[in-house]
């Protein structure tokens, strides 16, 4: 029994996320969560949410509340949301949790005692009017190279020159529009990460397993010398991990955000009712942790965080803290022709596809369409036909048929009757193959492959059903019939064990109707296929899969199409 640690990269607060971040981390992170759990393995699966920050501060004020109320209302929908598709988090924790807080400041703490952090002096703009420093996206003025009105304090977007907010002629803040201004000396912390590159560098050369993605990423920003050039971790807010004795300072939000995955570790064991022990030995190798594996799950946009900024954390405090074994990136979902965007409200939110139907079907589909490779699309025409063909024709079908039958000739019973014969043995055969080839992909976190192989493993069982058609023999030879039933009634079981990392719902529903609580992975499918003996209880499963009809899709689509509200 291994011991893996696994993290899905934090959702920012403000506001519910789409399909397009679910299947970027949360999902795929549960997935593999879900199936390390079923192959015995202890797991710590953790995710919470990315608090701090600006764009917390401004929704929260365009809500009218405090930040802190805006932020515990906002983890509650976001924690409710996770429940409902299935998202199994050991702990769902809070970037603004006393433990991060805690820890992130002991970070800082010990790089600086590494000489790793220095104080320089900065200016900034201050907006009088919003009385805050100002951020350079929040500023916009007119661009001193092409004369475009709305240039951003960044960049232009009309003619692309890179700006500073100093070089806006006619500056304003774009959180009220003042242009009561003034650029203010302040001081700030810097990491100066630009010491570790070559144990950065090393390091991400020793991972030889790392996906091209990942690494291609890493090391671009490294050779690049952009990714680990001196960096300010503090900013001038006051919603945030406070800096210590730099009054109104606060950490820079993805200086604190990664060191939560720790914070969230010791939330977990706190509301446990358990000591610092039991969190430590999953993060620090001097307390346990050096037989654990690690395990991230991120989009693409977040590898640079976490293959340069988060690992200068841990290597710079020069403590025996956990280093991340396995990064899993993923490419981006685009939405119907375009993309999903959370400012546009443009796609299909998380709440919203709750609304419409269970969290098993977009699981299928999110994790068998999964961006692995390049970017993938959703389209609701691809959707009606996944869940239409997997879930109800294959799947659905296969248990409703099968135990129908059983309990219309044999009554609700798994029958007695003939030995397995030649075209059971064939059909294990393929199942053994089929179903390590499954854990094989599932190991190497290969979602995609992973899905299309249980697809396989679902049509194996129809075609066998198909082919041994219990319904004519049950006419001549009922106990050859009987001894194919008692075969299929397995083959759900078996089903729903296979396949509770991906639809935990329906898989549930597939065990229970069999009254078995027994859920251990089928190493030996002879054996597997022999678990319900004759005269073992079962009913027929609830509908599993409803067929989303053609005007459901229209109406969806049409539903879909325009902005949230
Ligand atoms: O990009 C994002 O959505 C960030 N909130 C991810 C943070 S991941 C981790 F570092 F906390
Ligand atoms: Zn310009």
């Amino acid at each position: 029994m291994a011991r893996i640690l696994i993290t899905s990269a934090l959702p920012y607060i403000n506001g519910i996320k789409h399909l397009g971040n679910l299947v970027g981390s949360q999902l795929p992170a549960d997935l593999y969560a879900r199936y390390c759990r079923g192959r015995g393995h202890e797991v710590m699966f953790i995710c919470a949410t990315d608090e701090h920050g600006t764009p917390a501060e401004l929704a929260a004020a365009k809500a009218g509340i405090p930040v802190a109320d805006y932020c515990a209302q906002l983890h509650k929908v976001q924690a409710d949301i996770a429940d409902g598709f299935r998202l199994s988090f050991d702990h769902f924790g809070r970037s603004s949790s006393p433990q991060n807080h805690e820890l992130t400041q002991h970070f800082a703490a010990r790089l600086a005692d590494n000489n790793l952090i220095e104080e320089v002096s900065d200016k900034q703009v201050y907006s009088k009017t919003d009385k805050r420093f100002l951020p350079d996206r929040y500023i916009e003025g007119t661009c001193p190279n092409c004369g475009y009105e709305q240039a951003r304090g960044d960049q232009c977007d009309e003619c692309t020159k890179p700006l500073s907010p100093v070089d806006l002629i006619e500056p304003y803040s774009t959180i009220s529009g003042s242009k009561d201004l003034e650029v203010r000396e302040t001081k700030h912390l810097f990491l100066r990460q630009s010491r570790m590159v070559d144990q950065l560098d090393e390091w991400i050369c020793s991972k030889s397993d790392w996906s091209i993605l990942t690494t291609s990423i890493a090391k671009k920003w490294l050779d690049d010398g952009d990714g680990l050039r001196d960096r300010g971790i503090t900013r001038d807010l006051d919603w945030g991990v406070p800096v210590p004795e730099m009054p109104g300072k606060v950490f820079y939000v993805w200086f604190d955000a990664p060191i939560e995955y720790i914070g969230a570790t010791a939330e977990w064991a706190q509301t446990q009712g358990l000591d610092d022990a039991a969190w430590q030995r999953w993060w620090r190798t001097d307390k346990g942790a050096d037989d654990v594996r690690y395990v991230q799950f991120m989009g693409k946009d977040n590898v640079p965080f976490h293959t340069l900024s988060f690992p200068v954390t841990i290597m710079g405090s020069n403590e025996p803290w956990k280093l991340v074994d396995y990064i899993k990136s993923f490419n981006y979902l685009n939405y119907d022709g375009g993309q999903f965007s959370t400012s546009r409200g443009r796609g299909v939110f998380m709440d919203q596809a709750l609304s419409i139907l269970p969290s098993d079907y977009w699981r299928w589909w999110l994790l068998s369409h999964a961006p692995e490779n390049s970017d993938s699309e959703f389209t609701w025409e691809n959707f009606q036909a996944s869940v239409n063909k997997d879930l109800a024709d294959v799947l659905g079908n296969f248990a409703s048929r099968v135990t129908k039958f059983c309990r219309a000739k044999f009554g609700e019973v798994v029958p007695e009757g003939g030995e397995y014969g030649a075209d059971e043995k064939a059909l294990i055969e393929t199942l053994t193959k089929r179903i390590k080839a499954y854990g094989e992909h599932m190991d190497a976190m290969e979602i995609r492959k992973s899905a299309a192989e249980l697809r396989a493993i679902w049509v194996a069982g129809n075609e066998y059903l198909q082919t041994a058609a219990p319904w004519s023999k049950f006419k001549t030879d009922p106990a050859a019939a009987a001894a194919i039933i008692r075969l299929s009634l397995n083959l759900i079981r078996l089903y729903a064990v296979l396949s509770a990392p991906f639809i935990p719902d329906a898989a549930k529903a597939l065990q229970d109707a069999m009254k078995c609580a027994d859920t251990s992975w089928p190493d030996d499918v002879q054996a597997a296929l022999n678990t319900l003996p004759a005269g073992h209880e079962f009913t027929v499963p609830e509908v599993t899969f409803a067929k989303i009809s053609d005007a459901q899709r229209e109406e969806w689509q049409q539903q879909f199409s325009g902005k949230r509200d």
